[in-house]
């Protein structure tokens, strides 16, 4: 069972379906092309959140900037929520959480009562609405969730059309539960208090439309999207919505047509939504999580950049 680490500098807190941090590096550098000079960031699809980490690790954004944090799934809306106002609460409860794991019996039947248990818990988060946006869990449901996705089966993360989390344990096969890395845990969550300390931080829970506002008095070129939505063809449960072939559609000229920079990466199905407006390119990226061993290890995706002017 892997635990929290770092992926090319970025602090991964949780494994996360179509996480980008072991594919960074195919897209970095024009990740940082678009980012310069820009004084806001907007994340719609925030997901492990491995662009911008990535970008302020690599001190590639403005020390002003202000970043919009969005996720329509509320588990990860509300865990940024907590690396970003409650972060030294997080750390200590993901410890306590992660060492408890840790001390239970090693025996298969024991870990997996003990997984189905945490599943409910998470299931029965209750995300009541905050004065500004989005939807709010308490800072135990965070590290709840991050407990969750170490130990459910290969950091997948899926709900089912209520809703409800459906992921099965992580080591039903294994003879042998691997114990998780306490330190890596908490360290990956300081890490990410850290970088995301250095610009203003906004975190919603809405559905990515309602996430591209702009603000009147910034020049076009002073804004950039990125935008990572669930694969276009495969999984896209990540949401009881989905995420439906006219959603791409219409991401796509909705970013086209804004008054930003804009970025898009997704799958080479997707690349006949483009037009001549867009410059796109193919890359092999590392996926490490897949619903099957079958959809994991390299495969293609393209990026798609706006073309400014
Ligand atoms: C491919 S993942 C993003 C991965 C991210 N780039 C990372 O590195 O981890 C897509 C994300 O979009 C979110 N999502 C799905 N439908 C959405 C919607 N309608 N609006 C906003 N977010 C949505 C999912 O919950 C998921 O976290």
């Amino acid at each position: 069972m892997a635990s929290a680490s770092t992926h090319n500098g970025v602090p991964l807190l949780f494994r996360y379906p179509g996480a980008k941090g072991r594919a960074i590096m195919a897209y970095g550098a024009a990740y940082k092309a678009q980012a310069a000079g820009v004084n806001h960031l907007i994340i719609p699809f925030a997901g492990s959140l491995a662009e911008p980490l990535w970008l302020l690790a690599e001190g590639a954004l403005q020390d002003d900037v202000t970043l919009d944090v969005n996720d329509a799934n509320p588990h990860v809306a509300n865990l940024w929520r907590a690396v970003t106002t409650d972060g030294a609460l997080l750390a200590e409860l993901t410890r306590d959480l992660v060492c408890e794991w840790n001390e239970m019996p090693i025996d298969r039947d024991t870990r997996v009562a003990a997984f189905k248990a945490l599943r409910g818990q998470v299931n029965q988060t209750t995300f009541s609405a905050a004065p500004t946006a989005g939807l709010y869990g308490s800072t135990l449901q965070a590290a709840r969730f991050l407990l969750f996705q170490a130990t459910g089966y290969n950091g997948l993360f899926r709900v089912n059309s209520a809703g409800k989390i459906n992921t099965p344990y992580g080591t039903e096969k294994d003879k042998t539960p691997r114990q998780l890395n306490v330190e890596a845990h908490v360290q990956s969550i300081q890490a990410a208090v850290r970088l995301l300390d250095r610009c203003s931080v906004r975190v919603t829970c809405k559905d990515w439309r309602d996430t591209l506002v702009f603000d009147p008095g910034r020049a076009a070129e002073d804004t950039l999207v990125i935008a990572d939505p669930p694969y276009h063809g495969t999984f896209s449960t990540y949401t009881a919505d989905g995420f439906a072939d006219t959603d791409h559609i219409e991401l796509v000229q909705t970013l086209a047509d804004a008054p930003c920079r804009a970025i898009v990466t997704n799958s080479p199905s997707a690349r006949s939504l483009f037009d001549d407006r867009w410059d796109v390119s193919d890359h092999e990226v590392r996926r490490s999580i897949a619903p099957t061993a079958k959809g994991r290890g390299d495969a293609g995706e393209i990026l798609a950049v706006k073309r400014v002017g």
